[in-house]
């Protein structure tokens, strides 16, 4: 009897929550993923020589990629820790593996480095950034502006200890797309 009632009971019962849902995208998921990097870009110039494209023979876009200037939480000294955020980078999806994503990375690089910056961070791929670099240990103690995911969130030093002690969050510190506005018409 009790196990006709225990199978009673578990055809009645709630099913269990699934653990996951396949479901469309809506506008607001769209504004939880971007809110992070996008905070940074909003209203921003990217940092001065640091707005890269790659272009085909004929002249066309198939590659960009952009930086910009941030402050990297603060030192252990308490003052802000200047660095670069990377992002977008994307190379046109006909022209993909062909290195272009690799020589955009580099030339950014080499770029920051010779305008003397000390660090890039970057919300990405692990598996593509390391192979430049770019580790999530380095901005271990960083949160972004929003939601964000932690392994995602990767860092470079381009000056050595660069980012040691950095902790807090990522602000942006770069013109403002206004203030560059009235620097041309002025
Ligand atoms: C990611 C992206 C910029 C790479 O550009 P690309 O010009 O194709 O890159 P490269 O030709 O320099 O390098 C290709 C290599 O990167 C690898 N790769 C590409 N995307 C990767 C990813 N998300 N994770 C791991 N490896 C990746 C490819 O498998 C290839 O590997 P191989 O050299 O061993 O064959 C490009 O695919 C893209 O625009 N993707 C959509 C936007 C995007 O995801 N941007 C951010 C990356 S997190």
């Amino acid at each position: 009897m009790a196990a006709v009632l225990d199978a009673v009971r578990a055809f009645f019962a709630p099913p269990a929550a699934p653990a996951f849902v396949i479901d469309t995208e809506a506008p607001a998921d769209v504004v939880a993923r971007k809110k992070s990097s996008e905070k940074i870009r909003r209203d921003r110039v990217p940092a001065e020589g640091l707005a890269i494209v790659a272009r085909d023979r004929q002249g066309h876009v198939i590659g960009t990629v952009r930086l910009w200037n941030i402050e990297a939480g603060v030192s252990r000294e308490g003052r802000p820790v200047d660095a670069l955020l990377l992002g977008p980078l994307a190379v046109d999806a006909a022209h993909e593996g062909k290195g272009i994503g690799s020589a955009l990375m580099r030339a950014a690089m080499l770029e920051a480095r010779r305008r003397e910056h000390g660090a890039i961070l970057l919300v990405g791929d692990a598996a593509y950034y390391e192979r430049f670099g770019f580790f999530s240990d380095k901005a271990q103690h960083l949160v972004m502006p929003g939601p964000f995911a932690r392994e995602r969130f990767l860092g470079l030093e381009l000056k050595p200890g660069w980012l040691d002690g950095a902790a807090g969050m990522v602000v942006a510190s770069g013109r403002k797309l206004s203030q560059a506005h009235m620097r041309r018409v002025s």
